[in-house]
């Protein structure tokens, strides 16, 4: 049976997504649950595009050790160089090369011949080689672009040094028919393609990608790239989940495998989804709250006579807790650290210990408390940003007069400041107070409530986005008091804002 590799670009077209943005701690945090779920090649981002992002991959490159970590670089010198300073600390570091190839991005944007893209993809290979030995070459929007102008680059840039060569539909243009094809037609018409991998790189436009990449594996490539939960430009990348678990569930099909530890990808999924601040849509296959939910009577009796009547998988192979254990008041440290390491988390002695602080403030507030509301703890404890300002006290008048709210902000220096807002409803006006202490230009573009679980005492989670010089910032608070979890999640994004303007 074939090993596909496994190329995650979570961190790098993942992040690319409108409004994903993460720091440098929440790329690391990403990255070492990606260890934990073996995939084989961690895209870690584009050295070139911002300080930020190179500081990350080169944070990631040095402590992340077993997966191939990996940089996106133009085919641009500068870009080649910085993607290798990037990455030169890996274990196995590898620099994706990517040049767009056809004639609908070479006249529209380039405004260069085939003959002069060519000649830049096979010499940036070649200057890739100097500095390591796994270099991948992608022809960017492949899929659009003449198949026998495909086959001239890629034996080029083969003969260069590619030891990958990945074939992006890079906007989810193409059928699994014609890109199996397309696939097909690689292998048959480059001379040299023995000599290197074949990867597959699909977006999601018409919903797709999965299919093409599951119907390009078919076909004989052997290293896939995608995302967790699917996210990334514009409708997203082929979603990770989907594919290792089709890979695993149809393996009578495929006759195929993977290194990814299944039971690690509720866990990522749930990781990546807070972090990224977005949300996994019930509906989702393989990790949507509803992926192993049965409303109707029939299949409920299936499943309880035999599960495979209609589960075509067991919960526990893609890591979903079975356990309904419910802790209460009464629940002591033991128990608490015992459901955390069953839900899969191991936290430090020092956010164990906050997080122990913050179950018993909730089990005081609510009678029972479940998984979800546990893993909202711990996801708030992954929250934590270098706090510019600490929400300290908030005090709220509302109802059929004007709402008016009071705040207190401690800074950093421990010095505490008080204002008072009126606004339109209790939010705003605690909106408006915060602004008057902050002082940071910023637009809300977006804000959500939901519920952790079931009950009027159920704790509300509050996600924002706020927008400052084009950039946008996510924000997340949950709390019993929504009105504290909108303060939260308020205060949270303003100060990643001020983080990334203090680092730049
Ligand atoms: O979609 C795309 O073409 C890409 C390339 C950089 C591989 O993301
Ligand atoms: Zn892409």
């Amino acid at each position: 049976m074939d090993r596909v590799i496994i190329f995650d670009t979570t961190l790098r077209d993942g992040e690319q997504a409108a409004g994903g943005t993460l720091n440098i701690q929440e790329k690391l945090e990403i990255a070492r649950q990606l260890e934990r779920l073996g995939v084989d090649v961690i895209e870690a981002g584009f050295p070139i595009s911002s300080p930020g992002d190179f500081t990350a991959v080169e944070a990631i490159a040095k402590e992340v050790r077993t997966p191939v970590i990996c940089g996106l670089a133009r085919a641009h010198p500068d870009d080649i160089d910085r993607a290798w300073e990037a990455v030169k600390g890996a274990e196995h570091p590898r620099i994706h090369v990517f040049l767009s190839s056809s004639d609908i991005h070479l006249v529209y944007q380039l405004k260069k011949s085939r003959q002069e893209i060519l000649e830049m993809a096979r010499s940036m290979v070649a200057r890739a080689r100097k500095y390591l030995d796994d270099v991948e070459f992608s022809p960017m929007d492949a899929s659009r672009t003449e198949p026998e102008y495909i086959y001239q680059i890629l034996e080029a840039t083969i003969a260069a040094g590619a030891t990958t060569v990945n074939i992006p539909d890079t906007v989810g243009y193409a059928t699994p028919e014609e890109f199996g094809g397309l696939i097909e037609g690689i292998f048959k018409n480059v001379p040299n393609i023995g000599q290197a991998v074949v990867s597959v790189h699909c977006h999601n436009d018409l919903g797709l990608a999965v299919a093409n990449s599951l119907e390009a594996l078919r076909r004989g490539a052997r290293q896939v790239e995608c995302t967790i939960n699917g996210i990334g430009e514009r409708a997203g990348n082929a979603s990770l989940e989907e594919i290792v678990m089709a890979i695993k569930t149809r393996q009578n099909f495929y006759d195929l495998t993977t290194g990814v530890d299944s039971t690690q990808i509720y866990k990522t999924s749930r990781l990546v989804s807070e972090l990224t601040g977005f949300a996994v849509q019930p509906n989702k296959a393989i990790v949507g709250a509803n992926a192993f939910r049965h409303e109707s009577g029939i299949h409920q009796d299936g499943v309880i006579k035999m599960p495979i009547t209609f589960e075509i998988m067991e919960p526990k192979t893609v890591g979903i807790p079975a356990s309904k254990l419910v802790l209460g008041k009464l629940s002591g440290r033991h128990a608490f650290r015992e459901r955390l390491a069953e839900l899969g988390y191991t936290l430090s002695e020092e956010n164990f210990s906050r997080a122990f602080a913050a179950f018993k403030d909730l089990a005081d507030k609510k009678k029972d408390v479940t998984d979800k509301d546990i893993e909202s703890l711990v996801a708030e404890e992954k929250r934590t940003v270098a706090e510019t300002y600490h929400l300290d006290r908030l005090q709220v008048t509302c109802g059929s007069g004007i709402p008016t709210a009071s705040v207190v902000l401690t800074d950093r220096d421990g010095n505490s400041q008080a204002d008072t807002a009126l606004g339109t409803g209790p939010v705003d006006a605690v909106y408006k107070a915060i602004n008057k202490i902050v002082q940071v230009p910023n637009a809300l573009t977006e804000f959500t409530v939901k519920s952790v679980t079931e009950g009027i005492d159920a704790i509300g989670e509050v996600l924002v986005r706020i927008e400052n010089e084009g950039i946008t910032y996510t924000g997340r608070g949950a709390d019993t008091d929504i009105i504290i979890a909108s303060a939260k999640a308020y205060m949270n994004a303003l100060n990643r804002l001020l983080a990334a303007k203090k680092t730049g």
